[in-house]
């Protein structure tokens, strides 16, 4: 970690806290570390996401398993006023790409956390290639139970990952407690239509359709809440070059993380669970 950050961006030491949840977490974690270790070995699957779910519009090196545009990365990063050297926190960071590429664009300091170990190796091999490693650290956490020490961040983002959260109002909690007074969380996420995923694992947890009401009631003040342009196509675009392409992905990513991700797209693609994509950024009050 550099020490020419302020105090506020000072990265607190790592938590030792391992992730405790039962059920939800565990069944989205063991999927992901599928996929995340597949990914390098499929230049199926990364093509088929790069050039549908968000149509080649994000920089390779800071490739991820979302929707992000770097039009959305963009507005994303005007709404939360991030400053050089502030440290930020990419819940759900996954494998990385969206979190590093806020903290080159803005010269922040990063913290990702999220439930798979897999996810995070990948994030950290990235942040070395990109020259970031000095300035960003991954660590196992969820949205419900971080392991960051009160008000440490001057922001929070999370990509495409929200919606998984088995207990929104705890998450929203946990927002509120990292953030310094005055900090932001901003988050791109699916509103969930609950009476589409009724028993459904993990989506059918905890379904969200109205994510400014939680943040507000959670003591945030909502600054924007927004549609995402073109979100609809994208994603059924997406899941349906993965259904398409299903033989194909086995061979490379291997029978498990295929399997996870053709669940997913056909999930999706049935059920349409989802009523829109948003992107929200709320405030802790000062
Ligand atoms: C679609 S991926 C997006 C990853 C990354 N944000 C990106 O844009 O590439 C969803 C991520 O959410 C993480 N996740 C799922 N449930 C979670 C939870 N309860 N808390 C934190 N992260 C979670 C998964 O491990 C996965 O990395």
């Amino acid at each position: 970690m550099s020490t020419n950050v302020p105090h506020s961006a000072q990265v607190p030491p790592e938590s030792t806290d391992a992730v405790t949840e039962t059920g939800v977490v565990e069944t989205v974690r063991d999927g992901y570390d599928a996929v995340y270790d597949a990914l390098p070995r499929s230049d199926t699957f990364n093509g088929i996401w790069r050039t549908n779910a968000y149509r080649g519009e994000f920089p390779a090196e800071f490739a991820h398993i979302g929707f992000l545009t770097l039009a959305e990365a963009r507005r994303l990063l005007d709404l939360l006023e991030l400053a050089d050297g502030d440290l930020l926190v990419d819940v759900a960071c996954g494998a990385g790409g969206p979190g590093l590429w806020a903290a080159r664009e803005t010269g922040a300091s990063l913290i990702g956390i999220d439930p798979s170990a897999a996810g995070l190796a990948a994030a950290r091999r990235r942040a070395s290639r990109v020259g970031l490693d000095e300035r960003s650290r991954f660590q196992l956490g969820t949205f419900e139970h971080t392991g960051l020490p009160d008000g440490a961040a001057d922001a929070v983002m999370s990509i495409d990952a929200f919606q998984y959260a088995p207990d929104k109002q705890a998450a929203m909690a946990e927002f509120l407690r990292i953030l310094r007074p005055g900090g932001r969380v901003g988050f791109l996420c699916f509103e969930v239509d609950a009476r589409r995923v009724e028993g459904v694992p993990v989506l059918g947890v905890d379904p969200v359709a109205d994510y400014a009401s939680l943040l507000d009631g959670a003591g945030l003040t909502v600054e924007a809440y927004e549609e995402t342009p073109g979100w609809a196509e994208r994603v059924q675009a997406a899941f349906d070059a993965v259904v398409d392409a299903a033989d194909v992905l086995a061979t490379e990513m291997g029978e498990r993380a295929a399997a996870g991700v053709l669940a997913e797209a056909t999930l999706t693609v049935e059920l349409k669970p989802y009523r829109r994509r948003i992107l929200a950024v709320a405030a802790k009050p000062t």
